[in-house]
């Protein structure tokens, strides 16, 4: 079975923002199409999409972050290379790095990889009759990942009505992935009700589904979802806890910490004793990006001090690259990393970086981005990459519903463990 076409084009996705696609035809007669996701609080050391901004194409198309120029490397540059072979995952992405003589696909665009990678992986995973999942794993009981899911948003994906990006939980007592995601879905509607006593506009929602609640400081904004989690019957600590996505990188400016709800500037010493504080005083299991992506110092310091069982997660730090991840495990800067393909721009480097995490016996968190597609390729990647966790965003909005529900379709029809990582 063979490739008889491959044509990336470009799309919207959540945000109503450009994005790319790649459409594959086998000759089968079956098309298999996978689109990107971009993200709004973007790492300095990600993989580059390209966007057309300054290019030809740009003014009249959607203020130049249109991708256009992405798609025309996949029609001209990849599909020639890739035309009458069998849909090879390895050997593609072997191709497509080779391609760019650059490390982070300035040239060609990640978006233009990315695409092709997941676009070949499915059509693999169709040629020999699997599922996306079992490409990775064929055998055995495939991992169910334990969800991480925002209630609260803030920052660059609620115009900043909170310092902090996210405020998520994590139902770790729960006994499969659906029952997690279950607890998670109740307590997102009681912070509606609730939110909505505080006097807050909780009919709108921010870019990954969480609600936009307005609040000054970080630890109100964290004593409201405990309060959630009790309002639903659960204990906060044994069923379920907060966890919590900083993305510090977005609040550091010149040496500074600045936190502009609360009206608070810290140096990197104090922040970290801020940090410190909040994991002592609420019910917080991981915590992400709590230090900006070049802050390495604080990292390692936080770390040495940091409560055994507390998960630190480096996003922004790691932005999904062998070497930053090499680096952070040299200085100990964390113990878990979020995993994010299109930091990375080839589906075959992202794994080699969640396998290398996973032998320093890192916690591995496989993410969307606050752009996404309806897509779900996410949701058997996490499941056949066995990462253990997820996060897409919260419950609502389709784009992100449709990760929860290819997981829930996986949990039906496969032989699963679930097994909480807390
Ligand atoms: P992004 O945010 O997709 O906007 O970069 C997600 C995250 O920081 O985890
Ligand atoms: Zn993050």
């Amino acid at each position: 079975m063979n490739v008889e076409k491959i044509v990336g084009y470009q799309v919207l996705d959540s945000r109503g923002r450009p994005t790319v696609a790649a459409v594959l035809l086998l000759s089968d007669g079956t098309s298999h199409t996978a689109r990107v996701p971009s993200g709004a609080s973007v790492g300095k050391h990600e993989a580059r999409e390209l966007r057309d901004q300054g290019t030809p194409f740009a003014e009249k198309n959607y203020r130049g972050t249109s991708v256009f120029a992405a798609c025309n490397n996949i029609n001209n540059l990849i599909a020639p290379h890739v035309h009458g072979k069998y849909p090879d995952l390895l050997k593609t992405d072997y191709f497509l790095q080779t391609l760019d003589s650059t490390e982070d696909f300035r040239n060609i665009g990640a978006n233009a990889t990315l695409a092709v990678s997941l676009a070949i992986a499915k059509a693999q995973a169709h040629a020999e009759k699997i599922s996306l999942a079992r490409l990775f794993q064929p055998e055995g009981k495939l991992k169910m990942p334990m969800p991480m899911v925002n209630i609260l948003s803030g920052g660059a994906h609620a115009k900043k009505t909170m310092d902090v990006q996210d405020v998520l939980v994590i139902a770790h007592g729960a006994h499969s992935f659906s029952e997690a995601l279950a607890w998670i879905s109740a307590i997102r509607e009681v912070a509606i009700v609730n939110g909505a006593k505080l006097g807050a506009p909780t009919h709108l929602v921010a870019d990954e589904g969480g609600l936009a609640i307005p609040f000054k400081r970080v630890e109100e904004a964290c004593d409201f979802v405990v309060s959630c989690i009790e309002s639903v019957g659960l204990q906060p600590g044994r069923d379920v806890s907060l966890a919590m996505d900083v993305a510090s990188t977005q609040l550091y400016h010149e040496g500074s910490y600045l936190l502009p709800n609360a009206g608070a500037k810290y140096d990197a010493q104090s922040f970290r004793l801020f940090i410190s504080d909040l994991v002592k005083n609420l019910p917080l299991v991981s915590i992400e990006d709590p230090f900006a992506e070049d802050d390495w110092n604080s990292w390692s310091e936080f770390m040495e001090d940091a409560p055994k069982q507390l998960q630190v997660v480096g996003d922004d730090l790691y932005t999904t690259n062998l070497k930053r991840l090499e680096k952070g495990i040299a200085e100990s800067a964390s113990n878990a990393i979020l995993v994010k393909p299109n930091q990375n721009g080839l589906v075959t480097k992202t794994l080699e970086v969640l396998k290398a995490a996973q032998a320093k016996n890192f916690n591995t968190i496989v993410s969307a981005r606050s752009g996404e597609t309806e897509d779900s390729w996410l949701a058997d990647l996490a499941v056949g990459w066995g990462a253990g966790q997820i996060k897409v965003g919260s419950t609502h909005g389709s784009e992100r519903a449709a990760k929860w529900n290819r997981l829930l379709e996986l949990e039906a029809t496969e032989n699963w463990e679930f097994v909480s990582p807390f």
